[in-house]
C-alpha cells in the first residue's frame, strides 16, 4: 500500500496543532506507520528542501525548519500521496480552501504548519531520509480497515 511523508513543522507544533492535524489523518481512515518529535539539523534540512536550492526563499524555509521541533510521521492508504496533499490545501494559506489544514488554521505562506510529500517518489525519498527501516511498522493491521476499504488490503510495500 502506497506512504507518504507528513510532518508538522515548527508552527504546527509551537501553536498546539500536533493532535489535531494527527486526527484528521487519523479520522480520514489512513493507518501511521511512523511517528517521532524531533530537531531537524541544517544537513537534513538542506536534503529535504534539495528541490528548492536556488529559489530565493531557501534559507528562510531551511531556518524556519530547523527552529524548533518537527514531528514527522508516516502515514499508509491507498492514494495516501495525493489525499494527503488535499487534505493539506494549497501551499500559500491564502489560497487553501476552508475545510483543508492549510485553510483553516494557517495564514502566512511561510509558516503553513504541514509538509506533505508531492509524489510517490518524493515519499520514498523522504521517509528514507526521516526514518531508518525499524523506525517503522508497516505490518500492523488496523481493525477497522474493512469498514473503510471495502476491498481487502494488501501486503504494504517495503520501504
Ligand atoms: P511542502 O513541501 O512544505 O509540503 O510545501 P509544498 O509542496 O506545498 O510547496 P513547495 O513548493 O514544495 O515549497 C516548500 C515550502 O517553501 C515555502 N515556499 N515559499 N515564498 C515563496 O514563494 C515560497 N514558495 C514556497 C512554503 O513554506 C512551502 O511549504
Ligand atoms: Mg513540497
Amino acid at each position: 500500500m502506497e506512504q507518504t511523508f507528513i510532518a508538522l513543522k515548527p508552527d504546527a507544533v509551537q501553536r498546539g496543532y500536533i493532535g489535531t492535524i494527527i486526527e484528521r489523518f487519523e479520522r480520514k481512515g489512513f493507518k501511521l506507520v511512523g511517528l517521532k518529535l524531533m530537531q531537524v539539523s541544517q544537513q537534513l534540512a538542506e536534503k529535504h528542501y534539495q528541490e528548492h536550492t536556488q529559489k530565493p526563499f531557501f534559507k528562510g524555509l531551511v531556518s524556519f525548519i530547523t527552529s524548533g521541533p518537527i514531528v514527522a510521521m508516516v502515514w499508509e492508504g491507498n492514494n495516501v500521496v495525493e489525499s494527503a496533499r488535499k487534505m493539506m490545501g494549497a501551499t500559500n494559506p491564502k489560497d487553501a480552501l476552508p475545510g483543508t489544514l492549510r485553510g483553516d488554521f494557517a495564514v502566512d505562506m511561510g509558516r503553513n504548519i504541514v509538509h506533505g510529500s508531492d509524489s510517490a517518489e518524493s515519499a520514498k525519498r523522504e521517509i528514507g531520509l526521516f526514518f531508518s527501516p525499524d523506525e517503522l511498522l508497516s505490518g500492523w493491521h488496523r481493525s477497522t480497515e474493512s469498514w473503510v476499504y471495502e476491498e481487502a488490503q494488501k501486503e504494504p510495500a517495503s520501504v
